[in-house]
């Protein structure tokens, strides 16, 4: 069987990592595609040449050209700008949503058939603008968000507990931005839920709210501390388990930003909720119960959500 093919759209500080891990586990040949000139073939060059001591068959090209990603399996977008400290996500929209349409052109164009993880930021938003702009099948388009504010809280939770991240699950849902509901109910050690842990004197409430703010503002953390640019080696790895559950067809259970109609009491619009991903792309999104608490919060994020895609129709008239 032919190997996969893997188009990274944008190749900045995600793309390179993407490209990087993608190599690594074998996913796939890569297609590192760039408006900057040079930096997808340097960085496509680079990782090939890690090859023969990683011992990895993977053919990797950088390109300038929307036409070498044709026929691509997977596209992963990271292309757009990042923010820097004293931004938030939502600062970058007028500059991203005018990446997506020339981005979701590029796609709809010469490779209509993959499946398409965004990244760039503001995430809920610009997913949302993605698939507009390319006109796929809302199942085959999808957000990356909450596997990273999951990873970002697993791993806050296992060093409290002091425990293996591999039996830490966390659930959060809800837009990527202040307003993320992590869910601690249906967050576990090994099946033991976060509120039994307080309860079992593992953990005060005090310190699990504190780590739930972490996670909320996990992403400015990180640009507080580089000043140039966000967090890259953890949104990476986030999108890949992404691209691997849908090019093996694993049907994982992964909390992302994906098309809701209907489900949560929602009309159509992009948010975080738990999916299944299979190779149909988003094949079902689990419905599950909330608190009134936990609705709460999740509706305001939803309105956050709603406001940045109201914002999008006022600066680009064509999607409304
Ligand atoms: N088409 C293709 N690539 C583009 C375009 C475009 N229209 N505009 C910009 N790019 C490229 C830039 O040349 C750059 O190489 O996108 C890349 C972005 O890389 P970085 O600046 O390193 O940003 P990165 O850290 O990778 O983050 C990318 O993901 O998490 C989000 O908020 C983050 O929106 C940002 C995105």
């Amino acid at each position: 069987m032919a190997r996969s093919k893997i188009a990274l759209i944008g190749a900045g500080q995600i793309g390179g990592t993407l490209a990087h891990l993608a190599a690594l586990k074998e996913l796939g040949d890569i297609v590192l595609f760039d408006i900057s000139e040079g930096t997808p073939q340097g960085k496509a060059l680079d990782i090939a040449e890690s090859g023969p001591s990683e011992g990895f068959d993977a053919i990797l090209k950088g390109t300038n050209d929307y036409a070498d990603i044709a026929g691509a399996d997977v596209c992963i977008v990271t292309a757009g700008v990042p923010r820097k400290p004293g931004m938030s996500r939502d600062d970058l929209l007028g500059i991203n949503l005018k990446v997506m349409k020339s981005v979701g052109e590029g796609i709809a164009k010469h490779a209509p058939n993959a499946f398409v993880i965004c990244i760039t930021n503001p995430l809920d938003a610009m997913v949302w603008a993605l698939q507009k702009f390319s006109g796929l099948p809302a199942e085959k388009v999808v957000g990356m968000a909450g596997v990273l504010d999951s990873a970002r809280f697993r791993h806050f939770l296992s060093v409290e507990f002091n425990v293996s991240m591999k039996d830490v699950t966390a659930f959060v849902l809800g837009g990527h931005g202040d307003t993320m509901v992590p869910l601690t109910r249906y967050s576990t050690v090994a099946g033991i839920p976060l509120p039994d842990l307080v309860e079992m004197g593992w953990t005060t409430q005090e310190k699990l709210d504190g780590i739930v703010q972490r996670t909320r503002d996990g992403g400015a953390e990180i640009v507080g501390l580089l000043k140039t640019g966000s967090a890259f080696y953890a949104p990476a790895t986030s999108a890949i388990e992404m691209a691997e559950a849908y090019l093996k067809d694993q049907k994982r259970l992964l909390p992302c930003a994906a098309y809701v109609d209907g489900a949560f009491g929602l009309n159509g619009m992009y948010v975080g909720v738990p999916t299944i991903i299979g190779a149909g792309g988003i094949e079902r999104i689990a419905a599950i119960k909330m608190t009134a608490d936990e609705q709460a919060m999740f509706d305001n994020s939803v309105n956050a959500v709603k406001g940045l895609v109201e914002a999008c129709k006022a600066i680009d008239p064509s999607l409304v």
